[in-house]
């Protein structure tokens, strides 16, 4: 599929009886009501100094005058719709990460939409089906843009009150910057063909090591996103509390203890509960040995409530394993940094013998695979390469059935990370037809070959 401008323009048009004068932040159009079945913001994206490294600014770009962004916020079952304006110097646009929705709404530039140029808009609209934590970004030269700080929380809501009354939402990142705050490389080659490029402070809701206030006695809901460009978190807790895993990826599970370290990728979400000390005490959340953040302890009024009753699921539909066809993708390295070309970035991965060109518009012509509308299938993930790779789809959740390497209790996702040499089978119905991206959720991997298009019609 392909767009001219102009199309795109005379789409806007259409719409723009919704616009309203330009914000500095993102916010509801028209306030929120109990009732309400739609949920808009006007979302602009812009450069915005933020000072990460205390004295020093960083030239980030934000969405909605924060980075990491504008925490939106809809009732599962409603529509949200957000009016986008670039004010940044270079196109862009908006990826719902997740969210099962329309093609049109996928943000994947080429495949979805045209970029949204510098000083242009784009309205995004659409229902979300599932509750949980989501996130958005763009998907245009990501490293960079994701980098600079444009990856925002998205939380849906559940469509009935849960057993929740306290909840926190903690986004992780790990900034690419030196001591005096300035950026440093967002990809070096190098890195890309290994683990991919790291950053070097850590942040939580963009604060270095903050300190967060929870309510003494109390169950809080923490809602742990990872929104790098490369970090997996190796996450757990020290110190006083116990802590249940509710939802992993925005889909509830049985809820079981939180155990030792919970292994977040690139794009991963994890919803706890956590059953907060008494005042004065502390937790600290850690990365594996690392402290990225101290929950503390302060004292309130109110019972100490229980744990609550695991999440309604997702209407998310079951695979039919007996019937479903067997696919295999296999996830390679090349390991050669040279570059295709003068500017082109170095092909230092592929899956199925195929690497993305990120530069070339008509990858998405050629899907890997061609999936029938309504059938279950089976993807057999195998890992040929040393390193990770939290393997992400669009449009559809899957559901993690098996893999060689660990014990797996099945759930529903749109990223698994899978580890060294892991093999694992993932299933799903593919139910929404379209183009969709099937990528290492590794920026810079995804950037050096590690992305295919997923076809179904
Ligand atoms: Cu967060 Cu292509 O995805
Ligand atoms: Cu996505
Ligand atoms: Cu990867």
């Amino acid at each position: 599929m392909s767009f001219t401008r102009r199309q795109i323009l005379a789409g806007l048009s259409g719409l723009a009886v919704l616009g309203l004068g330009a914000g500095g932040a993102a916010r509801y159009w028209l306030g929120r009501n109990e009732a309400a079945t739609t949920h808009d913001y006007e979302l602009i994206a812009a450069p915005l100094d933020v000072e990460l490294v205390p004295g020093f600014q960083t030239p980030a770009w934000a969405f909605g005058g924060s980075a990491p962004g504008q925490e939106l916020r809809v009732r599962q079952g409603d529509w949200l719709r957000v009016r986008f304006t670039n004010r940044l110097p270079v196109p862009t646009t908006i990826h719902w990460h997740g969210i099962r929705l329309p093609l049109e709404m996928d943000g994947v530039p080429y495949v979805s939409q045209m970029p949204v140029l510098p000083g242009e808009s784009f309205i995004y609209r659409f229902r979300v089906p599932d509750a949980g934590s989501y996130w958005y970004h763009p998907h245009v030269a990501s490293s960079e843009q994701l980098g600079r700080g444009l990856v925002g929380p998205l939380i849906i809501e559940e469509r009935e009150p849960t057993g929740f009354v306290h909840e926190r939402t903690l986004s992780l990142k790990n900034w690419h910057v030196d001591e005096q705050g300035a950026f440093l490389p967002f990809s070096i080659p190098r890195e890309a063909a290994r683990n991919g490029t790291l950053g070097r402070l850590s942040t939580i809701n963009g604060v270095a090591n903050p300190t967060v206030e929870l309510p003494a006695g109390q169950i809080v809901r923490l809602r742990l996103l990872n929104l790098d460009n490369t970090a997996t978190y190796r996450l757990n807790l020290k110190g006083a509390g116990e802590a249940r895993l509710y939802a992993l990826d925005g889909n509830p599970i049985e809820p079981r203890p939180f155990g030792k370290d919970y292994w977040l990728g690139p794009g991963m979400r994890v919803c706890l509960a956590l059953r907060v000390p008494a005042a004065g005490e502390e937790i600290a959340l850690r990365d594996g040995p690392v402290r990225l953040g101290t929950f503390r302890a302060v004292a309130v009024d109110g019972q100490t409530g229980d744990w609550p009753a695991p999440l309604p699921p997702n209407p998310v539909a079951e695979p039919d394993l007996a019937s479903a066809e067997k696919l295999n993708f296999n996830f390679e390295w090349v390991g050669s940094t040279a570059a295709a070309g003068v500017d082109a970035p170095p092909s230092l991965w592929q899956i199925n013998g195929v690497a993305w060109d990120i530069n070339d518009k008509t990858c998405a012509d050629r899907p890997i695979a061609r999936l029938e509308r309504g059938k279950s299938y089976i993807f057999e993930l195998k890992n040929m390469t040393q390193y990770q790779h939290p393997v992400h789809l669009h449009g559809m959740s899957f559901k993690v059935i098996r893999s060689n390497r660990r014990k797996i209790i099945p759930y529903f996702t749109d990223t698994f990370l899978l580890g060294r040499n892991e093999r694992a089978q993932v299933a799903l119905v593919a139910d929404n037809p379209g183009t969709w991206m099937f990528h290492c959720h590794v920026i810079d991997h995804m950037e050096t070959g590690l992305m295919a298009a997923i076809q179904v019609t």
